[in-house]
C-alpha cells in the first residue's frame, strides 16, 4: 500500500506542470487556442484565474471559473483553479516549472516582458513561456469582446457558446 502511495507521489512530483494565469473575464477562443498549444508541451496545465485582480471584472470569480469549466470540460490534462496573491507563489505551491502567457502582438510585449522578468526576480525556478495564438486571434481580447457584446454585436466567432450566452444575459436590454 505504501509503495503505491510512493509511486503515486513520484508520478505527481515528476509531472511537468505549467500555470496559465489570467483574469479570463471572460475566456475567449484565443485563450483556448493558447491552452491547446500549451497542453502539448506539458503533462498538466493549470488554468489559474486571478482572484484579487485590481481590474473590476464584469464576471464574478465564480462565473469566470464556471465558464472556464464549461469550455474545458472535455479536455484532458487541463485543470481550472483560482489564486490569490503572487502568481509565482501559486506556481511554486502547485510545483509548476513554468508560467504560460499568450503573446498576440508587439503591443503586448512590453508589459509581458516586464512581468516575466519581475516574476523571475521573485522566483528564479519558474520560467515564463510565451505562446503565439493562431493569427486569427491576434486581434481578439476579452476587453473588445465585452465592448462588442455591450453594444449589441455578435460575439459568437470569438468566444465559446456559453460565454456568448452569458454576455448576452449581462447586457440584455
Ligand atoms: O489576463 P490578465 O489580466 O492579463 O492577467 C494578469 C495576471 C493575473 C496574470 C497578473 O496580473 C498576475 O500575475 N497577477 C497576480 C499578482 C502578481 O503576481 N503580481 C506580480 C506580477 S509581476
Amino acid at each position: 500500500m505504501l509503495d503505491v502511495r510512493r509511486w503515486a507521489l513520484n508520478v505527481l512530483y515528476s509531472m511537468k506542470r505549467a500555470i496559465y494565469p489570467g483574469s479570463f473575464d471572460p475566456v475567449t477562443n484565443g485563450h483556448l487556442d493558447v491552452i491547446g498549444r500549451a497542453r502539448k508541451l506539458f503533462d498538466e496545465i493549470v488554468v489559474a484565474v486571478a482572484h484579487n485582480d485590481e481590474k473590476q471584472p464584469l464576471f464574478s470569480l465564480e462565473e469566470r471559473l464556471a465558464l472556464l469549466h464549461q469550455a474545458l470540460d472535455k479536455i484532458d490534462n487541463v485543470r481550472v483553479a483560482q489564486f490569490d496573491g503572487l502568481l509565482v507563489e501559486f506556481a511554486v505551491a502547485e510545483k509548476a516549472s513554468a508560467v504560460i502567457r499568450g503573446l498576440r502582438a508587439v503591443s503586448d510585449f512590453e508589459f509581458e516582458f516586464q512581468m516575466a522578468l519581475m516574476n523571475r526576480k521573485l522566483e528564479d525556478s519558474v520560467e515564463t513561456i510565451f505562446l503565439m495564438p493562431k493569427e486569427e486571434y491576434t486581434y481578439l481580447s476579452s476587453r473588445l469582446v465585452k465592448e462588442i457584446a455591450r453594444l449589441g454585436g455578435n460575439v459568437s466567432d470569438f468566444v465559446p457558446g456559453p460565454v456568448a450566452e452569458a454576455l448576452g444575459k449581462k447586457f440584455a436590454r
